[in-house]
């Protein structure tokens, strides 16, 4: 088993702890250490890195996730493409536990997370690039997105295409004002993970795809307690089969080759 990979999936433990012979990688970054080790074995055919996102034992909650580590970690395995899964609250009625959806869309709500490569310090190898802006006009990959949504398709799954995730500071869940607030600026989905998720893989020119599962209806939609923590790990649980099932068939359809937008996210920066 070699330590590397072409596709990276960054999500919880229910997805690749029934895949054998996965070799468990201890990655060190300039970052610091990623939320886990990475699991790297075969998945749909391809080579494929698990990284556990809030760690094997789920210790480390959204607003301490590591995430440069995380996508740096991947990186230096060689992985090129990412899929994202994640639990959201819907802010629809019609987007009710059990949706998939595929966001096209991302609005950053959250407020103390590290959220570049390029503050001006030194990168590992000691160089300092030149000044980094990267297109997030499309966050996500359309090949991954594409690759998802026929996976979904196959496996009987009538996945939303597009949409915008709403991604919060946490770990608390929106209070009703702020989730009648997202759904009234005809946001779709919230959640806690998917920034600075997709930013930093764009910076590194990674593809990548957000793949959300709705597990409960946010506080502004649903007219009873609001959302709580036990009901979102039931509804994950209880879609996890079907979850691992688009993923795996979503991982074998993606291309091998790269050419999109996030492919040439740094073509033409100096230093990097
Ligand atoms: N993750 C799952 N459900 C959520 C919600 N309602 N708000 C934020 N993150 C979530």
């Amino acid at each position: 088993m070699k330590d590397s990979a072409e596709i990276g999936i960054i999500g919880g433990s229910g997805l690749y702890t029934l895949v054998d012979g996965l070799k468990e990688i201890r990655v060190e970054t300039p970052y610091g250490a990623p939320s886990d080790a990475v699991f790297v074995g075969e998945a749909g055919g391809r080579s494929v890195a698990f990284l556990p996102r809030h760690g094997r034992d789920h210790k480390v909650p959204p607003h301490r996730i590591n995430y440069r580590a995380n996508l740096w970690a991947l990186r230096s395995l060689g992985v090129g493409q990412v899929l994202g899964p994640c639990a959201v609250g819907g802010l629809r009625a019609e987007y009710g536990p059990g949706t998939l959806l595929v966001p096209d869309q991302l609005v950053d709500r959250t407020s103390a997370r590290e959220q570049t490569y390029y503050d001006g310090r030194p990168l590992a190898d000691g160089t300092v690039p030149d000044v980094v802006h990267v297109s997030m006009a499309d966050p996500y990959c359309p090949q991954g997105r594409r690759a998802v949504l026929a996976a979904a398709d196959g496996a009987g799954w009538d996945a939303v295409d597009g949409g915008t995730l709403v991604v919060i500071e946490g770990p608390r869940f929106s209070t009703r004002a702020e989730s009648r607030w997202f759904s009234g600026n005809g946001w779709s989905v919230v959640g806690m993970t998917g920034h600075p998720e997709a930013v930093l893989a764009r910076e590194l020119a990674l593809c990548y795809t957000s793949v959300n599962l709705v597990t409960d209806l946010d506080a502004g939609v649903e007219q009873g307690e609001g959302v709580t923590h036990a009901e979102v790990l039931a509804a994950f649980s209880r879609n996890v089969d079907r979850l691992r099932t688009v993923l795996f068939d979503a991982v074998a359809a993606l291309p091998a080759a790269r050419d999109c937008v996030c492919s040439h996210a740094l073509d033409g920066v100096s230093g990097v």
